[in-house]
């Protein structure tokens, strides 16, 4: 049986140009189904390309994932190398689709710090990818924000930027998202209210939208009621307000 996709109108919606989502839940999810976690972060990983195509189909220009934390290597060994492997097998698998899909894909991260054959995967995958514009797909991956600005406060060191010259643009430009707009909404699910060091320069004025669904539920039509929720909010930016 093949199923609808139920139509949703955006008419006189504002759909957000960048939309950054902490993908949480996955272990909760498989644990109240009795599975093992790892079945909980492959559910995840499926999860994702609905994500990705109702970010195409939205007209959503830039979508950031946090997939996987400086922190997370604190997890046990077992559930790290799960989630290595998996991985590996989506960019194996998942790279010519994205490909022709029109996506372009950025690492944010440290790619120093993770295997050698997965690092030339995800060299070889940012090559691929890198002229695509239908929608720029930020992986966050081996990234921590206080991690980036420190690297970005290194670089700057490196290349002798004098304290006169520092500006926020500048500082900007030498974070991993580098040339590209600040998140406008940033959704976390499974219902947590934290941050947990993703995106903490971007986000400083981002609409923050806690999804009460695990990831691996948090679809198509989850997502359109995000930008429905996004639409009404009032953004200020410290301002007064327009009304
Ligand atoms: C998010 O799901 C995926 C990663 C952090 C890699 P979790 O693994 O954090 O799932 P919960 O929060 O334990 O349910
Ligand atoms: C944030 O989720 C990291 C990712 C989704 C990759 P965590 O599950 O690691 O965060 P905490 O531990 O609940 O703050
Ligand atoms: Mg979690």
């Amino acid at each position: 049986m093949s199923r609808q996709k139920k139509p949703l109108d955006l008419t006189g919606l504002r759909v957000p140009v960048h939309v950054a989502i902490i993908m949480d839940g996955n272990g909760r999810w498989a644990k109240k189904r009795g599975l093992p976690r790892q079945a909980g972060h492959r559910a995840g990983v499926e999860n994702l390309r609905r994500v990705i195509d109702a970010c195409v189909e939205f007209g959503i220009k830039i979508l950031t994932i946090y997939a996987f934390s400086t922190e997370n290597w604190g997890r046990p060994e077992s559930e790290v190398r799960g989630l290595m492997r998996i991985f590996r097998r989506v960019l194996d698998q998942e790279l010519e689709e994205l490909n022709a899909q029109g996506v372009c894909l950025h690492h944010l991260g440290d790619l120093e710090g993770i295997d050698p054959d997965l690092q030339e995967k995800v060299r070889y995958a940012l090559e691929l990818t890198k002229d695509n514009v239908r929608l720029i797909l930020n992986v966050a991956f081996n990234y921590g924000g206080r991690a980036e600005i420190l690297h970005a406060t290194e670089q700057m060191l490196a290349d002798g930027v004098s304290p006169a010259d520092l500006t926020e643009d500048l500082f900007s430009s030498y974070l991993f998202t580098r040339g590209l707009p600040d998140p406008d909404l940033v959704i976390r699910t499974s219902g947590e209210l934290r941050v947990s060091n993703f995106l903490i320069w971007q986000a400083a004025y981002a609409e923050f939208l806690a999804a009460p669904e695990y990831w691996p539920d948090f679809g198509r039509e989850e997502l359109y009621e995000a930008i429905v929720a996004y639409s009404q909010r009032e953004r200020r930016f410290g301002l007064l307000s327009e009304s």
